[in-house]
This record gives C-alpha cells, sequence and structure tokens, in this order.
C-alpha cells in the first residue's frame, strides 16, 4: 500500500504563509530510492555495506529555485520503516517527515513530499528514523534552493562533511555502548563528499561559492583551508547581509554554512582541515584533514560580488524578555548508562506555543559538553550566546550551545499549526532522550 500526503493543510497555509514565493506550475520532481548499496569510500579501504539514496552518499543533490514546489517521491527499499526529514525548510508539518506526523515508510512501500520552497539557501535532507544508525550508514544528501538575487561567482560546490567509525575487519561498525551514547559517534575516517580525502581542482584566479555541511553524527567541524582566508556569506537560513572575512569557521552537527574561496594561485595546494575542537570530552580533539585542493591554471573570472547581501531585520531586541527557559541536562542510568533530557525529562512534551505569538527561548546547556540545538520547521535569530551579541545577524536553525552556557534566540511561530519539534543534534542524544515535542495552535 502506498501511503498519499493529504493536501489539505497545504491549503489554508498557502494565504498566510508570509515569505512564502510561489512559482506556479514549477514543481521539481525527484524520485529516492532508499537501498543498500556498496559504498565506495576509497583511501584504500574495502567498500562498506552503506544504504543509500539512489546508489550514492551523499545521495543527489536536489537543486531549485526558491518559490518552486519540491515533489520527491520515496520509495524504502530498506529492510527497515524510514522517512525524510528536510533539514532547515519551512514547510507544512505533514511534510517535516518525523514520526509524530507521518507513519514512517515501511519496506516495500512510497511516501510523496511535496512542499514549496520559501527561502533560498542550503539545505539537506535524512531520515528521521533509527537515525543513529541511518545517516551513519549514507543516508543524507544536500538541497540547494537558489535565490533570484545571489552574488555570482565562477562557481559552486557543494561540501559535505561526515566520519564512519570501522571495526577492526573495515566495516561500519555495530552500534557502541554507553560511551557512544555520552559522547556520539565520532568515527575516525573523515569523509569529504562520501570519500575520503578527495583531491578538488580549482581554476586559479577565480572565486567559488562552497556550501558546506555537516552531516556527521557528533563531530564538529572547525573549518580551515590550510588558514587562507576566505569569505563567509550564508548560515543554515541563506544569505547574511555582508560577506564577513574569516580564516576559520565552526559548523556543528547539522550546521550549514556558505562561503566565497579564492582566488587563488597557480599550484597553490590548500588542505581543507578541521583544525582541533574540545567539545566538552576532556580531549583536545586532533586537527583532521578532510581533502586537498589543487589550484590549476588560471582562468578568467566573472565574479561579482556586492558588499550587501541581503536585508535580515532584527526580529526582537536583544533584551526581549525570555518566554521559555529550554534547558538541555543529562542524567546517569543505571540501565543505559546516560540519559540525555530536556527540563528534566527525556523527549520531553513542552507547552504549545501561539501562532503569531513572538518565542523568545533561552535555551541553557547544564552540561559539560556541547550541544548543537536544532528547532524543526522554523528559523531564529540568536540574540545572545552567554549574554554577548553574535558577530553578524543570520537565520539559523541549528546552533551550538556551549558547555554549561546559554544561548537566547528568538523565532515567531507564522501559521503551520502542528507537531513540531527541537533536539539536539548529536544523533545519540536526540535518540537518548535530548528532545522536546510541541505544539504551533492558532
Ligand atoms: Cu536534521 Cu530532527 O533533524
Ligand atoms: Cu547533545
Amino acid at each position: 500500500m502506498t501511503n498519499h500526503c493529504t493536501h489539505e493543510s497545504d491549503k489554508n497555509a498557502a494565504a498566510d504563509y508570509t515569505p512564502l514565493v510561489t512559482n506556479p506550475g514549477r514543481e521539481v520532481v525527484v524520485a529516492l530510492e532508499a537501498r543498500a548499496a556498496g559504498w565506495d569510500i576509497g583511501g584504500g579501504h574495502k567498500a562498506l555495506d552503506g544504504w543509500s539514496y539512489n546508489g550514492i552518499t551523499p545521495g543527489p543533490t536536489i537543486e531549485a529555485r526558491q518559490g518552486d514546489t519540491l515533489v520527491v517521491r520515496l520509495t524504502n527499499r530498506l529492510d527497515e520503516p524510514t522517512t525524510i526529514h528536510w533539514h532547515g525548510l519551512r514547510l507544512q508539518p505533514a511534510m517535516d517527515g518525523t514520526e509524530s506526523v507521518q507513519q514512517a515508510v515501511a519496506p516495500g512501500e512510497a511516501f510523496e513530499y511535496r512542499f514549496a520552497l520559501p527561502d533560498a539557501g542550503t539545505f539537506w535532507y535524512h531520515p528521521h528514523a533509527n537515525e543513529t544508525v541511518q545517516l551513519e550508514r549514507g543516508l543524507y544528501g544536500v538541497l540547494v534552493v537558489h535565490g533570484p538575487d545571489e552574488p555570482q561567482v565562477d562557481a559552486e560546490r557543494v561540501l559535505v562533511f561526515d566520519d564512519v567509525r570501522l571495526d577492526w575487519r573495515g566495516r561500519l561498525a555495530g552500534p557502541g555502548g554507553w560511551l557512544e551514547r555520552h559522547n556520539g559517534r565520532e568515527g575516525r575516517v573523515p569523509l569529504l563528499n562520501g570519500r575520503v580525502r578527495p583531491e578538488l581542482e580549482m581554476a586559479a584566479g577565480q572565486v567559488e561559492r562552497w556550501r558546506l555541511v555537516n552531516t556527521a553524527s557528533a563531530r564538529y567541524v572547525r573549518f580551515s583551508l590550510g588558514g587562507a582566508p576566505f569569505r563567509i556569506i550564508g548560515t543554515d537560513g541563506g544569505l547574511i547581509e555582508a560577506p564577513v572575512d574569516a580564516t576559520e569557521v565552526l559548523l556543528a552537527p547539522a550546521d550549514r554554512v556558505d562561503l566565497l574561496v579564492g582566488p587563488f594561485e597557480e599550484s597553490q595546494r590548500l588542505d581543507i582541515q578541521s583544525l582541533e575542537y574540545n567539545r566538552g570530552l576532556g580531549v583536545k580533539g586532533t586537527a583532521v584533514t578532510f581533502g586537498t585542493v589543487r589550484v590549476g591554471l588560471s582562468r578568467r573570472s566573472v565574479a561579482r560580488i556586492s558588499e550587501k547581501l541581503r536585508t535580515i531585520d532584527p526580529i526582537a531586541p536583544p533584551d526581549a524578555p525570555v518566554t521559555r527557559e529550554v534547558r538541555l541536562g543529562g542524567r546517569m542510568s543505571l540501565r543505559r548508562g546516560v540519559d540525555f533530557m530536556v527540563n528534566d525529562e527525556p523527549h520531553h512534551h513542552g507547552q504549545p506555543v501561539r501562532v503569531g505569538e513572538l518565542q523568545v527561548w533561552d535555551v541553557i546547556n547544564e552540561t559539560p559538553l556541547d550541544h548543537p540545538f536544532h528547532l524543526h520547521g522554523f528559523f531564529f535569530q540568536v540574540l545572545a550566546v552567554n549574554g554577548e551579541a553574535p558577530a553578524y545577524r543570520s537565520w539559523e536553525d541549528t546552533v551550538n550551545v556551549p558547555p554549561k552556557g546559554r544561548v537566547k534566540i528568538a523565532w515567531m511561530p507564522d501559521d503551520r499549526p502542528g507537531a513540531w519539534m527541537a533536539h539536539c543534534h548529536i544523533l545519540e542524544h536526540h535518540a537518548a532522550g535530548m528532545m522536546m515535542h510541541f505544539e504551533v495552535v492558532r
């Protein structure tokens, strides 16, 4: 039997869904098949027993234009149920791909996702069922939505950061114990676009837009390009207001960032690295090389970058009164080693929020570990991290909450009532209970 989505909810939403642009009749139609497939990561490793969309990891990069309708027909050829969550998309709850809003697609069955793409940016998709296994095995892909008014660059590419943990036979390691539940699964083998240390080629003299996505279960990527300067132009929710010069940028699990990279000189070589980062595990972590850029012959550049990318109006003043505290905590558990919680409860059920009522949440980390906090279906602005305003304004769906720290965020529930959730995007923490369900009500 096939599950068909109902389109009822689409109807009542269209009218009040403020930023929604639709291009009537313009649909991007994609067939995704979740299935087992040998995963050739290269680097002298044998092919892994991967699970993939359409036989490749990352799955196909879906490209569309802002305002298009995306239609994805998912067929499940795995031996277990699955769904697709559209990470970062402001869609109707029925299309969010969680078990709260749909029955997982059983083996052999299919489901059609259909929703409009209201925002330009770099998004991604992944299962929201048995995530610690399904993502680790390779089920993830990137969705790029192009806006009408993007910076003009010489080339664009997508860089997906992941890692895998292999056992002594060189196969994907089985489920870990309580330590993995506590720390999250971090593998020793770094993957860039599903491969071990690939070499990318880039023309000298050109400027590229790189869309970085961290799909790892638990690894933090403190991105560096061998120390070379680059410019940050976008985050989870699309372009920021003006380019920001940097030599490193942190991507917590599930984070995205868009960069302008180059121009470089002929025969330069640059390492794509993650610098050492301590996420509270008591070890400093080590720098990891994910790949290399080899700069080839020089080519003419047509890049034209304006210093004004977009306007982002502040959603709330920095001192806006907090409407809700969201405390991220943990406790020892005799049976499971550790439970993770929101407001003292694993898999917390929070109070509903009302459409049109500004939400100002203080997300408080009571643990000594970093946690990437992810809100489904809505963008927020970060008002403060440990009391300090962020360096630039942006729209986000994921933000790192530092150990024993706090992040104040603000977001507006627009008229998309239904079941939503927020959780830590370290997949093992999410599974161990660091998540909250809540309703958006009219
Ligand atoms: Cu990518 Cu519930 O998340
Ligand atoms: Cu966490």
